[in-house]
């Protein structure tokens, strides 16, 4: 049986597009040998478009608060312009990219976190979909939007989406491409390994902020639900050269 990684490319990263092209030549050559699902989040482009459309970005620990005209905005973002310039640079490689959502064949089902809006929390995944399309040979392209038990649509962190599907899947790897070299300390250099246990000191002292805290909780939930390999690491690396964190039990 082919390996399964599941990659989260970082929003941070379509600011670069050089290192977005070199990512995505990468990843459609590690296609052909193994399993792959990749998850991709969107910060800079929705932030943009909320700008084009005079709405405010509002975040709480990193996590983006939805109003209902922020979800369209955010919804046209992920869905409308980074899914399909990913999945563009990825069949220009040759790849058999597939660009869905959570959303699509229900295949994360989430809860709404009220205290940010229009945002979830993944509460299952419904494998079908994606399954169908790896088994026959696609790579599935899933943008960070899912929908609750009734069908209202919410904005999913792209971290802990990647997270409750490597989970589902049993990846046997878990990457979380980012625009930092891993999780840093307060001097800046990268943390080359960090234990489940010390994650929450690091978070409590304002080691790690914003963006991180999502990533750090998705690496521990993944490496306690047994996933074998868990990363943060640098976007412009990429996979086989990777640099940045290993989360270790
Ligand atoms: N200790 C830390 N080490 C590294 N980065 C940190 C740390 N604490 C906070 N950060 C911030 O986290 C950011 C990465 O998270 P961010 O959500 O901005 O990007 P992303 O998840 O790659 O993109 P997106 O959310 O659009 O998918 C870094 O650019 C940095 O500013
Ligand atoms: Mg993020």
């Amino acid at each position: 049986m082919k390996s399964l990684t599941v990659v989260k490319f970082g929003g941070s990263l379509t600011k670069n597009p050089e290192a977005q092209s070199k990512f995505l030549k990468e990843l459609a050559g590690i296609s052909r040998k193994q399993n792959i699902i990749l998850v991709h989040g969107g910060g800079p482009e929705i932030n943009s478009l909320l700008n084009k459309f005079s709405i405010e970005s509002k975040f709480v620990s990193g996590l983006r608060f939805t109003d209902a005209p922020a979800l369209d905005v955010v919804e046209m973002a992920l869905s409308g312009k980074v899914n399909r310039a990913l999945v563009t640079g990825l069949i220009k490689n040759k790849a058999n990219a597939v660009g869905i959502s959570g959303k699509d064949g229900n295949s994360v089902v989430c809860k709404q976190v009220k205290s940010l809006g229009f945002v979830g929390e993944p509460v299952k995944v419904n494998g079908k979909l994606i399954e169908v399309l790896t088994k026959a040979g696609f790579l599935p392209v899933i943008a960070s939007i899912a929908a609750d038990a009734k069908g209202n649509v919410m904005n999913v962190n792209a971290d802990t989406l990647a997270t409750a599907i490597a989970v589902a899947f049993k990846a046997d790897k878990l990457v979380f491409l980012t625009d930092v070299a891993g999780v840093l300390d307060k001097n800046k250099k990268t943390i080359k390994e960090i234990k489940v246990k010390n994650i929450e000191p690091l978070i409590k002292d304002e080691t790690i902020t914003g963006g991180m805290i999502p990533k750090v909780k998705g690496c521990a939930v993944s490496v306690k639900k047994g996933v074998k390999e868990v990363w943060i690491a640098d976007g412009v690396s990429g996979i086989k050269n990777i640099k940045g964190t290993v989360i270790k039990k």
